[in-house]
């Protein structure tokens, strides 16, 4: 038996994703890119779009836990996978098992790996020259360098790497200079030639050709959505979004002059109004305070701005005096007609960036997958 659909999905056009590598292959050449899956491929489904990726050209994923690596390996995906942190030594023998390349950063991560039994497993080593999340500090590189050496044949020192906090604001001097820094780090490790260097994110692989070393981690921009409104021109020239949330009217009425409505009855008509409900809510991802901050949806390719607080479960649009119907297609994100919504949109209302948004559409959101038949 099929499980019932709700009238609210996502769609995900993989040919988008594909493509979308496929055109930073060709910005990054001869730097590999690596597509960034973790948080469920930010939100549009982390089997789908991997296998999507390397069909565009990528040459490995990168996850941000043990089990995000797992669930690529269970799909039978056998391309190299980065785990992008040190993991709860736990998870080591699941590392080992699964051959997931793993972060380094400490004497404890590299003896966790080899009390679990890895076997020529590669290893990345991160060094913080920035960002200030995990890494190992500059000073101590050379050691968790040497230790990875020393635990060979059970690893295998496969990369060095580094995150950049700030290159999606490419006129900030800060990454330049950490760039500058990375280069004399690694440059003092005499690395072999088949040592991955790597430090580019979406918007280090844009807007800084310098960091794009041997591989670039592409995450947001693979999806098609632009890492900072700096760089939209930039990302909407190589890239189309791939992910698109829609709903149908489940319910149509007519409000009067002073109707108020929705919990907390905090909108007021001041005209009468045909209002649509739709069957999604703050539980699938649309934040409660879309409302608050002008939120709109497309129905009949135009705006329908959202009236009354979003629930739970549901939330309502005004359609003014037009004629709109059960079952008529809404979109939340995405194009209809000549309209477009878009996840930076939500973002920039909200005070927070399309990333947030994606990675926050809910469990329960079937998504559904598109691609050519070919
Ligand atoms: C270590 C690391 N590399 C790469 C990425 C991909 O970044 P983006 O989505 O900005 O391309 C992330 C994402 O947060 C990350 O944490």
């Amino acid at each position: 038996m099929t499980a019932p659909q709700r009238w609210a999905w996502a769609d995900v056009d993989l040919d988008a994703i594909a493509s979308n590598v496929a055109s930073f292959c060709d910005l990054v050449a001869p730097s590999q890119v690596w597509a960034v899956v973790k948080a469920n491929g930010y939100g549009h489904g982390a089997v789908p779009v991997a296998t999507a990726a390397l069909l565009g050209g990528a040459h490995g994923l990168a996850v941000a836990l043990a089990g995000e690596g797992v669930e690529l390996r269970r799909a039978g995906i056998d391309a190299p996978v980065l785990v992008l942190s040190e993991q709860p030594d736990d998870s080591a023998a699941a590392l080992v098992e699964h051959r997931l390349i793993s972060t380094v950063y400490s004497r404890g991560g590299v003896d966790a790996l080899v009390g679990a039994g890895a076997a020529g497993l590669d290893v990345h080593v991160k060094v913080d020259t920035g960002m200030q999340r995990v890494g190992v500090q500059p000073e101590s590189l050379a050691d968790v360098v040497a230790a990875v050496r020393d635990a060979a044949p059970a690893l295998r020192l496969g990369g060095v790497f580094t995150h950049l906090p700030i290159a999606d604001e490419p006129d900030d001097p800060f990454t330049a200079d950490q760039l500058r820094r990375f280069d004399d780090l690694r440059t003092g490790l005499d690395l072999d030639d088949d040592v991955l260097v790597h430090s580019a994110n979406s918007a280090g692989a844009l807007a800084h050709p310098a960091a794009r070393h041997d591989l670039v981690r592409l995450g947001i921009a693979m999806y098609g959505i632009a890492p900072s409104a700096e760089l939209a021109e930039q990302t909407a020239a190589l890239t189309t979004p791939a992910l698109s949330l829609r709903s149908r009217v489940s319910f149509v009425k007519r409000v009067a002059v002073g109707s108020r409505i929705s919990y907390g009855l905090r909108h007021r008509f001041d005209l009468p109004a045909t209002v649509a409900t739709l069957p999604i809510g703050y539980a699938d991802g649309v934040p409660r305070r879309r409302y608050e901050v002008g939120g709109s949806v497309l129905i009949g390719g135009r705006r329908r701005p959202i009236v009354g607080v979003v629930t739970m479960d549901q939330l309502m649009v005004s359609c003014g005096d037009d004629d709109v119907a059960i079952g008529d297609e809404a979109v939340l994100i995405g194009r209809q007609g000549d309209e477009h919504i878009t996840a930076e949109e939500w973002g920039a209302s909200l005070g927070t960036i399309g990333y947030e948004i994606v990675c926050g559409i809910g469990a329960r959101v079937p998504r559904v997958y598109h691609r050519n038949p070919e």
